[in-house]
């Protein structure tokens, strides 16, 4: 494992920032404001890619994204989100993480409680991130972005997920739309960082999809992020004063 890896594992209750990124000026100016982990996530299906889930996105598409983040060369760790299908099996997961893993990044992601996959990867070597409640990967199954952990059964599955994944090896687990109160009750059972997203204030991270916290995307925002800009707005601005212009 490596050092920014390393570091990662050791920022339990340290409000770790975590933070889309998925091309050459986004990785770029998160890093030189000191962002310290990079996520190329699949994601960057809906928010650049326009799609209307994760269930689009390839391989092809994240190796794309993935190498224009790496070439802004960042300090930060840099994870990648493992799409849609791509690790259905031991052997494609390891062909796949390999794949990724070869452009340089630190460790890749990926979605739910596929244990033998994970210790599959991790016994390779490869650090991996775990992602549980919400899981987009998931959501023609689920039919809808909806909190994780209201009930009793759905709570006893993910903390016993979590264990699980703590179990066989990843160094960090993101927790997605899982209610405040079971977020805070993991956060405090296992030994790696949670990194919630939409899941309350107690975690011990937090990942926001860049899109959303620049206000880049007006017409999609997020009930769990306020946006501290208005990127979106700057663009459509600035592209009429452009048409306005006489010269
Ligand atoms: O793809 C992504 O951006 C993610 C975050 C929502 C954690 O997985």
């Amino acid at each position: 494992m490596n050092s920014k890896i390393e570091w990662i594992k050791k920022q339990k209750g340290k409000s770790l920032r975590v933070l889309t990124a998925t091309d050459y000026p986004m990785a770029r100016l998160l890093d030189e404001a000191g962002i310290p982990v990079l996520l190329v996530g699949d994601s960057l299906g809906m928010v650049t890619l326009g799609y209307p889930d994760t269930t689009h996105v390839t391989m092809s598409d994240m190796i794309h994204h993935a190498q224009a983040v790496m070439r802004a060369q960042p300090h930060a760790a840099v994870v990648v989100d493992l799409p849609y299908q791509s690790y259905e099996t031991t052997d494609l997961a390891l062909f796949n993480a390999k794949k990724i893993m070869n452009l340089g990044v630190d460790a890749v992601k990926v979605e739910g409680a596929c244990l033998e996959v994970i210790r599959a990867l991790v016994g390779e070597g490869i650090p991996i991130m775990g992602h549980l409640g919400m899981l987009p990967q998931s959501i023609l199954k689920e039919g809808g972005y909806k909190i994780k952990g209201r009930s009793e059964i759905e709570r006893a599955q993910i903390v016993k997920e979590a264990l699980d994944l703590e179990k066989s090896g990843v160094f960090a687990i993101v927790l997605e739309l899982v209610i405040s109160d079971l977020a805070k009750e993991l956060t405090h059972l296992i030994s790696v960082p949670t990194i919630g997203i939409g899941s309350g204030n107690e975690c011990d991270g937090q990942v926001l999809v860049t899109h959303d916290l620049v206000g880049f995307s007006p017409w999609f925002q997020p009930k769990h992020v306020k946006p501290l800009a208005e990127v979106g707005h700057s663009i459509s601005s600035a592209a009429s004063s452009f048409l306005s212009r006489s010269d």
